[in-house]
């Protein structure tokens, strides 16, 4: 054993009452008395913390270490909707929405979703039978919400076609601005933000000659935040959308931003990381980086250069998870 070990317990065993074995040297069976009553007041005090804080979740102790994990590696396959969703660019996959709703909220909770695209986090939220609501400023991505609304359903978890299905699709999405549309919601009013912005910044498919990785969809409408000229016009809107998200949220709630890494004009961008700090500017407490990839949905790495030129394959995303504490 460590020297320095038996010296801790040395020193602390000296401080032990020897009557009642709590710590302190009490002269009288009163001094004992007195020091036990202390240490149930601070006991209750403690367990009266505990019991009126709400819950996170409803995770089991396992369930809940499993998804604390900051890498996060899925194999979600493609669900019957993913043909229809991914029509108009890159979707998330529902589980991954199922597995972060589950992680952060209760079962009657509220979350809302400010960049639904065609609905792949919130569809999460939905099975998880939450109050999902959102908003989606390209009306195209509504109508696509719209026809998986018509043609799909939930079953055991899992998004089917509307005829294996036991239950509809409620999910609620409006064809807004986000920053319009949380405006229009109240104070404290819900108990998780999970979505996944548009980190495109004014990319255009280039040959690999030009080094650069940028291939999102061009289809946002022009106010669209992956249509804004630089980097620091995305991040300033990130910011003031963090103080909205942070207004509309429950204290002590919890956002989860997907975010990814870029590569443009010949320069790494460590898009999460300047993110992330967005977020704190505008009130949100950092918590944690998710890094996380879906292996049933990775593409080919490409060859953006060959010859002398390295240019990264970006695999993963970041979840950028933040916190409202007033
Ligand atoms: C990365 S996609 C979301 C994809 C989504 N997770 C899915 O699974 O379908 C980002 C979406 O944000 C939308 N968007 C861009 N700027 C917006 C804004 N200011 N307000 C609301 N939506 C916006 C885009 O039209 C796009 O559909």
């Amino acid at each position: 054993m460590p020297s320095w070990t038996g010296r801790i317990r040395s020193q602390s065993m000296s401080d032990i009452c020897s009557r009642c074995g709590l710590p302190g040297k009490h002269e009288s069976e009163s001094d004992c008395i007195s020091a036990l009553v202390k240490k149930n007041k601070l006991l209750a005090k403690t367990v009266a913390k505990f019991k009126s804080e709400e819950r996170l979740n409803d995770l089991t102790g396992a369930e809940w270490l499993f998804s604390t994990n900051t890498w996060w590696d899925t194999n979600y396959p493609m669900d019957p909707s993913h043909k229809l969703r991914s029509k108009l660019g890159s979707v998330k996959p529902p589980g991954v929405g199922a597995e972060l709703t589950r992680a952060f909220t209760q079962k009657k909770h509220i979350v809302v979703d400010t960049f639904v695209g065609t609905g792949g986090l919130l569809l999460g939220a939905d099975i998880e039978g939450r109050t999902s609501l959102g908003c989606e400023l390209n009306p195209e991505m509504i109508e696509v919400i719209e026809r998986v609304r018509d043609g799909f359903g939930f079953k055991d978890g899992n998004v089917v076609t509307r005829a294996e299905a036991d239950r509809g699709i409620t999910m609620n999405v409006e064809c807004s601005s986000c920053l319009d549309w949380m405006r229009s919601m109240e104070h404290s009013s819900v108990h998780f933000v999970m979505t996944d912005p548009p980190y495109g910044i004014a990319h255009k498919k280039k040959s690999f000659k030009d080094e650069n990785n940028f291939s999102l969809d061009e289809l946002e409408p022009d106010s669209g935040w992956g249509k804004l000229a630089t980097i620091e016009e995305f991040l300033e809107s990130m910011q003031v959308w963090a103080s909205e998200a942070r207004r509309i949220l429950k204290n002590n709630r919890y956002v989860a931003v997907f975010m990814s890494d870029r590569y443009m004009s010949g320069r790494y961008i460590n898009l999460g990381a300047r993110v992330q700090d967005a977020l704190e500017d505008g009130g949100l407490v950092p918590k944690a980086v998710r890094v996380w990839r879906n292996k049933s949905s990775e593409s080919r790495l490409r060859p953006y250069a060959i010859g002398s030129a390295y240019v990264p394959n970006i695999k993963h995303q970041y979840v950028l998870i933040h916190r409202r504490e007033d």
